[in-house]
């Protein structure tokens, strides 16, 4: 377990097809190579690819975890996170995009709070769009 809380680093865009997890993966695969212990949470929620692209698709996914969380049944994170290597875990965006719509910002919110003490960095895949809806549904929840 990390000693000090994880840096988060956030990479978005307002388009898609900008090279974001592309950036991400690249981000990913240098913090491993410093010894970094790295999540990458993919938030983009309805077209989440980081799972397909690092091949590591084990049907565990982000929808799957907040559910869980949401009804008692979470127990630890190592459930739901797929393993790339010894420094890069990956929590999965749903595996089916209907599901994105269904997780609740405060959801996420509560899965970072926890994962910054878990790791040295964060890395966070996420498009505008999924960033501004979620802070609208937290006005409101
Ligand atoms: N720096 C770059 N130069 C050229 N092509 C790139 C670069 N970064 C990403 N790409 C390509 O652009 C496409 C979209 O990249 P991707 O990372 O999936 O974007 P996003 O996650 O923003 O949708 C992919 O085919 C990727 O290989
Ligand atoms: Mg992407």
């Amino acid at each position: 377990m990390a000693l000090n809380k994880a840096k988060v680093i956030t990479v978005t865009s307002v388009k898609g097809g900008t090279g974001k997890t592309t950036t991400v993966l690249n981000l990913a695969g240098f913090l491993s190579a410093m010894k970094l212990r790295t999540i990458i949470v993919d938030l983009d929620l309805y077209s989440g690819s980081v799972a397909a692209m690092l091949n590591i698709n084990d049907g565990s996914d982000i929808y799957t975890l907040c559910e869980d969380y949401m009804n008692n049944r979470f127990n630890q994170f190592s459930d739901y996170v797929a393993k790339y290597n010894d420094y890069i875990d990956v929590l999965a965006a749903p595996v089916d995009p209907r599901n994105g719509s269904k997780i609740k910002a405060k959801y996420i919110s509560i899965i970072l709070s926890r994962l910054v003490l878990q790791y040295d960095v964060i890395l966070i895949d996420t498009i505008m769009k999924t960033i501004v809806n979620q802070m609208l549904k937290m006005r409101w929840e």
